[in-house]
Order: C-alpha cells, then sequence, then structure tokens
C-alpha cells in the first residue's frame, strides 16, 4: 500500500524558496506550509495547515478558522503537534478536532511521549482526552516521539512496531475502527529505508527533511 508523505515546513522558507519549492516538489507529497505561503500550494498539491483555531467563525483576533482552510482549498489540518502542545491542553485540542473535522478537514493528531514519559500511558491518555467525541472517519494518527523531533535521533525499527501496533489496538478496541500511524520524528534520507522495513506504519510526518525538495522527494520514492 502506498505511504502517505506529509512535510511539516513549519515557519520556515521564505518567498523565493517558496516558489522554488512549489517548482520542484513531488505532486504526491502533502505540503504543509507556513499559513501565509499556502495559496502557491493549492492548485498543484494537496495542501494541509500546521495548525488551525477551536472555532469556525468570530472574534478571534488573529485566529485560523478550519472553515476558511477549507473554503481556500486546504485537505488536511496537523492538530496537537508537540510544539503547539506547549500551549495547549488536551480539552482544547479535543475542540480543534472536532471543529477541523466538521468544517470538512482531514486531521493528522501528532501524540508522543517525552524522554521522562510513560510512553504507553501517555498515547493512552492522548488518545482518551483527545478523541473524546470524535468521529474518526477523517483521522490520522503520527506517532512523534517527542525526543526525536529534530534531533537526528529515532526509536529502533522495533520500538517504532511496537508503538504504533499499541496504538492502533487501543484505536481498534475503543472505536472499533481501523486507524492510520504515520511516524515522525528526524526521518531522512539516511534511515528512510531502514524505516519502511517496519510494518504497521502509513506513512511519514517530516519536517527538517522536507525543507529540502531534493530530499523529501527521495523520501517519497524509496517509500512508494
Ligand atoms: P523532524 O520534525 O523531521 O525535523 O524531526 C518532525 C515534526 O516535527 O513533525
Amino acid at each position: 500500500m502506498s505511504k502517505l508523505i506529509v512535510a511539516n515546513l513549519k515557519m520556515n522558507m521564505d518567498y523565493k524558496t517558496t516558489l522554488e519549492y512549489v517548482e520542484n516538489v513531488n505532486e504526491n507529497i502533502v505540503i504543509c506550509p507556513s499559513y501565509i505561503y499556502i495559496p502557491y500550494f493549492l492548485n498543484k498539491y494537496k495542501v494541509g495547515a500546521q495548525d488551525c483555531f477551536n472555532q469556525k467563525k468570530g472574534s478571534y483576533t488573529g485566529g485560523i478558522s478550519p472553515f476558511h482552510l477549507k473554503e481556500m482549498g486546504v485537505e488536511y489540518v496537523i492538530i496537537g503537534h508537540s510544539e503547539r502542545r506547549k500551549f495547549e491542553d488536551d480539552i482544547f485540542i479535543n475542540q480543534k478536532i472536532k471543529v477541523a473535522l466538521d468544517s470538512g478537514l482531514k486531521v493528522i493528531l501528532c501524540i508522543g511521549e517525552n524522554v521522562s514519559e510513560d510512553k504507553f500511558e501517555k498515547l493512552s491518555n492522548q488518545i482518551n482526552n483527545d478523541l473524546k467525541d470524535v468521529s474518526l472517519d477523517n483521522l490520522i494518527l503520527a506517532y512523534e516521539p517527542i525526543w526525536a523531533i529534530g534531533t537526528g535521533v529515532i526509536p529502533t525499527n522495533e520500538k517504532i512496531e511496537e508503538t504504533t501496533t499499541f496504538i492502533k489496538k487501543i484505536v481498534k478496541d475503543k472505536f472499533n475502527k481501523e486507524i492510520s500511524v504515520l511516524y515522525g520524528g528526524s526521518v531522512n534520507t539516511g534511515n528512510i529505508e531502514l524505516l519502511n522495513k517496519i510494518k504497521n506504519v502509513d506513512g511519514y510526518l517530516i519536517g527538517t527533511a522536507s525543507l529540502n525538495y531534493n530530499e523529501i522527494n527521495k523520501i517519497y520514492n524509496i517509500s512508494n
């Protein structure tokens, strides 16, 4: 089965590098640029936003509406990235997921533990709290151990497979649904061949390596 490759460009690039990227990055990759650069990608790519607000409309200065994103042609939204969770709790994340799904977006919900935390407990809590009363039809999970993001350090294949299998099982037990699970955290051209040997991973969420279109294109080609 083909793997979903998602590029999380975070708050990087500039106008010139964005235009060059649009010309060169593989069209099958889901691109999540900074909000400002989303329009440059819309006609050619499946686009994701890196976050959204927990309301569709109203007096929320500076908020980004999931409804507006959908109306513009955005297809996905990342919610609960660990770089956002620093400022947000599970209640807020749960609200955002519901409003995003209600607006017609597909949600990529990031979950993951820090080094000092009990992995299975943390993941179970995040799944229970963030997905409370949520329909999973348009939802994908991304397992991103916080300690692996942007560090160049990744879990062993065995650990990743153990974790994504655990995630799929608790979702199945709780919701009676099969769910896709991506892996994210320091995926690059140097480790993608090894990572591809893992069963139970449906794609990758890629930060640093996605900033270079040659690198992300290569990751796509090796994975698919
Ligand atoms: P990274 O980022 O690939 O640079 O580790 C992944 C992410 O933050 O989603």
